[in-house]
């Protein structure tokens, strides 16, 4: 089977807007390149002067991934939930809410939104990624049709795109044995639910990161100490990863459901 990565990006006045990625055999190419431009055409954050949509053909077979297990904890997010579930990564909690607020500030020079993720390494968690205003980018990921539809059930009414593009890159990103979970707030002003992944444990869905209007977001991957970040960061951006499989989708109300979750 011949397989193709569709990646699609879209900007006003050089500043971004949208970005969406797939894999796809030959015979979804036009149909998905179609949806990726009407995609880039309805974003919330405004109409594009540019828009760029990149085919390539993989040259190697993509790594299979079930995707994590999602926990969607229904209760707002607070600084103290927020810890314990640093606590569960195994993270320093103090460094973690540090890097939450940083989130929300703008984490790149300037107070500016950064292009890609923070690298953040245990003991002490210091930014180790290369380039502070791009960061690092995960890249070369999608999902087959028949995981994205069982999602799409599980989900109901609580499905959404960003949903499904953040479990995707998410589950790569914590397939990586040297990560310990990742933190994201989404830059996109109406969009305020955010996630949590913990290895072990899996992707939890944390509702009003922030406030609606803010067009700050961000992500942080947490390393543990030994991580080769130049061998990470070559598989977080050209290793091809689908996601074959999707898992379980859970309602949780007290974050304690999650700290005697049975994965752990
Ligand atoms: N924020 C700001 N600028 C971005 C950007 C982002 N999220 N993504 C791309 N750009 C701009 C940058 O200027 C970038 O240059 P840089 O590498 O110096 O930062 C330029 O576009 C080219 O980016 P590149 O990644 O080489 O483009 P691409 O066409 O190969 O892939 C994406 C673009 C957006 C598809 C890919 O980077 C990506 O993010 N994939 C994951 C998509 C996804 O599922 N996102 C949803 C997560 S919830
Ligand atoms: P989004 O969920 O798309 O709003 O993205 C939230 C933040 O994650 C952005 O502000 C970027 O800092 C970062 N980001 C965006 N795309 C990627 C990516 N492909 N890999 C890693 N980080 C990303």
């Amino acid at each position: 089977m011949e397989l193709f990565s569709v990646k699609m990006r879209s900007s006003r006045e050089e500043e971004h807007i949208s970005g969406a990625e797939t894999i796809v055999d030959r015979a979804e190419l036009v149909e998905v390149v179609g949806s990726f431009v009407k995609r880039a055409l309805n974003h919330t954050k405004g109409e594009p002067d540019f828009i760029n949509v990149k085919i390539e053909k993989l040259k190697e077979k993509p790594l299979e991934l079930v995707a994590l297990p999602v926990y969607d904890l229904m209760i707002p997010i607070d600084e103290e939930t927020l810890r314990k579930l640093f606590g569960l990564m195994g993270f320093p909690d103090e460094r973690g809410i540090e890097l939450y607020r940083e989130i929300l500030r703008g984490a790149a020079p300037g107070g500016k939104v950064m292009r890609g993720a923070m690298l953040v390494k245990l003991p002490f968690g210091e930014r180790v990624e290369p380039d502070r205003e791009r960061g690092v980018r995960v890249s070369t990921v999608g999902i087959v049709k028949e995981a994205e539809e069982r999602l799409k059930k599980l989900a109901g009414d609580r499905y959404t795109e960003n949903l499904r593009d953040a479990l995707v890159l998410a589950t790569k990103v914590l397939n990586h044995p040297a990560v310990l979970g990742e933190l994201c707030v989404s830059d996109d002003p109406d969009y305020t639910t955010g996630y949590i992944t913990v290895r072990g444990l899996g992707y939890v869905r944390l509702r009003r990161m922030k406030e609606k209007g803010l067009r700050k977001g961000g992500r942080v991957f947490f390393l543990k100490e030994d991580c080769n970040v130049e061998e990470l960061i070559n598989y977080l951006e050209k290793k091809p990863v689908i996601i074959k499989e999707v898992s379980s989708y859970s309602s949780v109300v007290d974050v304690r459901e999650l700290l005697s979750s049975p994965m752990r």
